[in-house]
């Protein structure tokens, strides 16, 4: 019998009649309409057994009515335990399907982690077949213990923490288990929520007053500002507990549609429902105790994130509509003319021959072979976009025709279902609408034979283009039309034709998800501007449901393209750009947030999905430079050019049919780029050391404050400032017509990363001078950042000498690492890579070289940048021998002690200060 068993006591409360607090409490869990809450009545409510009618509000049920009953006894197994679950009452029901008999089973991973899933006990049901990093063993202690309700009473359980007996998760009102219809309760310890996506979240902490609903689905989906699902798939959050900072958080690892709501019980209980319409409850625990622990944690178990190439940290260049390589060429001339870093050029769908992968128009883009090389003699590597929509012309086009040789394009699950008007020739595939010109069919990428075509579609397309990178976009799958009469794009002149789907469970299930009534879902249907829920698709082993496997075809289009490249350059870390992502794609994908528009309001959502992405294990992301849709005008693109210096994925990118927006439009956007972009340049070696950290042990690179700085309650609203890692923190003006801005310092001393000057010694907020040509940018104290004298492109920059900004803390106190390698290889050798640690205490700068002297042959550290030095030095010592006095200068006003040496980076250092009142 399991210890935890001791808190059936939880049981008692929920068994017998309920008090009426415990009835107005109820009254919150909402009673969800498949047409929303706008049409919630009496009558209406009537409908639904599961569903009663109180004062004016449609709720759930209570517990011992319409949920579950312990059946029998727990079940120790040595990784946890099992008990039995029974439906209280089998006429209870919201859409009907309910399964009868639950298992619920606890499962202990790590000391922080554990697994609770509740599944049927007779029949398998979907589970997401992507694998997680779980021990095989349990490992002990926990810092947790798991309630369940006993024998014979309503199902309850609860998570508490040991520690303090903060409980984190306690459900609440019934479980609902049906067919498509799977719902859960629970009270949270505070609401300071954060995570969940891709959604258009409009601050980074959640909602709770008023109710807030979001669905959950892979989507192409703009950003706006109600509250939509995008592109990806993350059913995962954190909260924040207490006071002192303990958090915890959990992934709901399911890919079915669904929706959470965040709202208060009326006495005050942050609350949470989460809701999916398949598969089973498989939730993933985690207890940090604090906000970065729990990053590390999550993404251990999804994949730590990939380590980008050197390269990719550079700036990118992008549009749709360059309309010809003559286009990028001035794009290209641009930036050169204004000296403005660059080191990508992104071609979009308009380098096709009639927007068909791997194929290049030639008529515009006749010349490409002749630009890449172009780009490549200049140090700018290429990337190019590729969509998964192929187009139905077997006898014309080959990639199709070897696709079809293989068959691994997704099906009807059902022959029946093949429509009386598809394409002679298409078997049973799958038959829809994006770019080109004519039908498409879908790539089925859990296939094998998929993942083998696609490698050597990606090998003989680079054959004839050499790109260095990939762009994945519409990977949701997006189609258009479908449900409609034609796609908005359809070819003129031609009968009316969509995909149109069917009218089965797949694809009108009885709980769509509040996802039929967001955004621009004309249909009103789960398949809006996708497939329809009812193809098949297969793994090999393994039959699928679109309708379960939808969220996943990003990440598997991520993995096959991944695998594809790493095969194609053997020694080269593989870059590909998804827009569709799910819990492990950061393992493999760069994110950009996807379609925004030139608005102040968007420039401040990127925050807050870089934000999101770094919880979901997604480091490499950025926003749209500038905007996708809409015209950015002078002020509002140099704003963001030196918001999007501080995005690890830093990239402009706008639309078809809009004026060009690089930053050598405008001489005054091209100067502000410029100086902006050095900055990021020069500090490259510190992102580049902060990803490795994240590669190896799952950090997040941007963080929010309350990462740093848990117990600072005013740092978990702060959502308009970041952090790099821990030691830098921007905070861009993104406010029209501003030249100040409101900065919140936490704790400790922030120093002015341009001028080096302490501003601020935190908790303080502070009105900062920022005029347009500046971006407020501070260093904090105790963190010593490596830099390098920047250039025009990494390449050049690699090259050049180091330096080092030491930002003392009120101790006199500093301490930082270097990571370095050749910023390609695949294999991520610890012996070919380079890592020193650097410590400042008492005078004294150590400059320790772990491993990898080799890799820095060659490169010197050359400049000691000391913020908050109190004096001039009397003298200094560099490895024990005293230079000269002009080695080093000392500014005053600033605070400002700089010293120049010339060490290769190989060598041991140790620099000694010597001056009044010092050693
Ligand atoms: C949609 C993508 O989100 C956008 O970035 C791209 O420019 C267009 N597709 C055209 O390929």
């Amino acid at each position: 019998m399991v210890r935890v068993v001791a808190k059936a006591i939880l049981a008692v409360a929920l068994a017998g009649t309920l008090s009426l607090a415990q009835h107005a409490k109820l009254q919150a869990i909402e009673c969800p309409f498949p047409e929303g809450q706008e049409v919630a009545s009496e009558a209406k409510c009537a409908e639904y057994t599961a569903c009663e009618w109180t004062d004016g509000t449609c709720h759930m049920v209570s517990n011992d009515v319409g949920g579950y009953v312990v059946d029998g006894e727990v079940q120790d197994n040595g990784r946890g335990f099992k008990v039995n679950l029974k439906k209280a009452d089998a006429a209870i029901t919201m859409f009907g399907g309910d399964v009868t008999d639950l298992v619920f089973e606890v499962i202990y991973h790590e000391i922080y982690h554990l697994q609770i899933k509740i599944y049927d006990q007779a029949n398998a049901r979907y589970q997401v077949p992507l694998p997680l990093n779980v021990p095989d063993e349990p490992v002990q202690p926990r810092l947790y213990t798991v309630g369940v309700s006993g024998n014979g009473n309503p199902f309850h359980f609860s998570v508490t923490r040991i520690s303090n007996e903060n409980t984190i998760f306690r459900t609440q009102g019934p479980l609902t288990f049906e067919d498509q219809f799977i719902q859960l309760h629970t009270q949270l310890m505070s609401t300071y929520l954060y995570g969940f996506g891709e959604n258009t979240h409009t601050s980074f902490r959640q909602v709770f007053e008023p109710r807030t609903t979001f669905p959950i689905f892979a989507r192409d989906q703009p950003v706006g500002t109600d509250p939509m699902n995008e592109y990806g798939h993350h059913p995962y959050y954190m909260v924040v507990e207490d006071n002192e900072g303990n958090s915890n958080s959990v992934l709901l690892y399911n890919s079915n549609a669904m929706e959470y709501s965040t709202y208060l019980l009326d006495d005050g209980t942050p609350s949470l429902t989460l809701r999916t319409i398949g598969g089973i409850i498989d939730l993933h625990m985690f207890l940090g105790p604090h906000p970065e622990d729990l990053n590390v944690q999550y993404a251990n178990m999804v994949g730590t994130p990939a380590i980008p190439s050197y390269w990719s940290l550079g700036f990118h260049l992008s549009r749709w509509g360059y309309n010809s390589t003559d286009g990028v060429r001035a794009a290209r001339e641009r930036m050169k003319a204004m000296g403005i870093p660059q080191d990508v050029q992104t071609c979009d769908i308009d380098y096709m021959e009639r927007q068909r992968d791997f194929t290049y128009d030639p008529v515009n883009w006749g010349d490409m072979p002749e630009l890449i090389e172009e780009l490549h003699n200049d140090n700018i590597k290429v990337t190019l976009i590729l969509d998964p929509a192929l187009v139905i012309d077997f006898d014309n086009y080959a990639p199709s025709s070897r696709g079809k040789e293989s068959d691994v394009f997704i099906k009807w699950s059902d022959p029946s279902l093949v429509p009386s008007d598809q394409e002679p020739g298409t078997d049973e595939y799958m038959v829809g609408y994006v770019w080109p010109d004519t039908k498409t069919i879908f790539p089925d990428f859990l296939k094998p034979e998929t993942k083998t075509w696609w490698a050597n579609e990606l090998k003989l397309f680079h054959e004839a283009l050499p790109y260095d990178a990939i762009w994945i976009d519409m990977n949701e799958p997006a189609n258009f039309g479908t449900n409609l009469d034609k796609p908005w794009n359809w070819p003129e002149g031609q009968d009316p034709w969509s995909l149109t789907c069917p009218n089965n469970k797949w694809d009108l299930p009885p709980y769509p998800t509040m996802m039929i009534r967001v955004g621009d879902n004309q249909s009103k249907k789960i398949s809006d501007h996708t497939i329809c829920m009812s193809g098949t698709q297969t793994d090999g082993t393994k039959n699928y449901m679109h309708y379960d496997v939808h969220s996943l075809y990003g990440i598997t289009e991520t993995i096959a393209t991944f695998n594809g490249l790493k095969e194609l350059f053997p020694d080269k870390r593989p870059i590909v750009l998804s827009r569709s992502t799910f819990p492990g794609s950061g393992k493999y994908a760069v994110h950009w947030l996807g379609d925004n528009t030139a608005d102040w309001k968007q420039m401040h959502m990127s925050i807050i999905g870089m934000l999101d992405f770094n919880m979901f294990g997604l480091p490499m992301v950025g926003a749209d430079v500038c905007g996708f849709f809409g015209e950015p005008d002078l002020e509002m693109c140099a704003r963001w050019m030196q918001l999007g210096a501080f995005y690890p994925f830093s990239r402009n990118h706008n639309t078809m049919g809009t004026a060009d927006q690089d930053p050598g439009v405008w001489p005054e956007v091209g100067q502000i780029a410029r100086e902006v972009l050095t900055l990021r340049y020069k500090y490259l070696p510190y992102l580049y050391t902060l990803f490795h950290h994240a590669h190896m042990h799952g950090n997040s690179v941007i963080r929010p404050l309350l990462n740093e700085f848990p117990s600072d309650i005013p740092a978990r609203d702060v959502d308009d400032q970041f952090l790099w890692g821990s030691g830098l923190m921007v905070a861009p003006v993104i406010t029209q017509g501003a030249t100040s801005r409101d900065v919140y310092f936490p704790q400790g001393r922030w120093y002015d990363l341009v001028y080096a000057r302490l501003v601020a010694t935190g908790p303080t907020t502070q009105t900062v001078y920022a005029p347009l040509d500046v971006i407020p940018v501070f260093v904090r104290g105790g963190q010593i950042l490596p830099y390098q004298v920047p250039a025009l492109n990494t390449v050049e920059s690699r090259k050049n000498p180091f330096g080092l900004t030491i930002a003392l803390d009120e101790l006199m106190i500093a301490q930082g690492q270097i990571f370095w390698d050749d910023g390609e290889a695949q294999e991520h050798v610890m012996s070919e890579s380079y890592m020193s640690s650097l410590a400042y205490y008492q005078e004294e700068l150590t400059m320790s070289v772990m491993h990898g002297q080799d890799v820095v042959a060659g490169i010197n550290l050359e400049t000691i940048d000391i913020l908050g030095f109190p004096k001039n030095a009397e003298s200094i010592s560099v490895n024990g021998e005293n230079i000269p006095s002009s080695g080093w200068q000392y500014d005053a006003a600033a605070s400002l002690l700089s010293i120049y040496i010339s060490v290769p980076l190989a060598d041991e250092l140790n620099v000694k200060i010597y001056y009044e009142n010092g050693l």
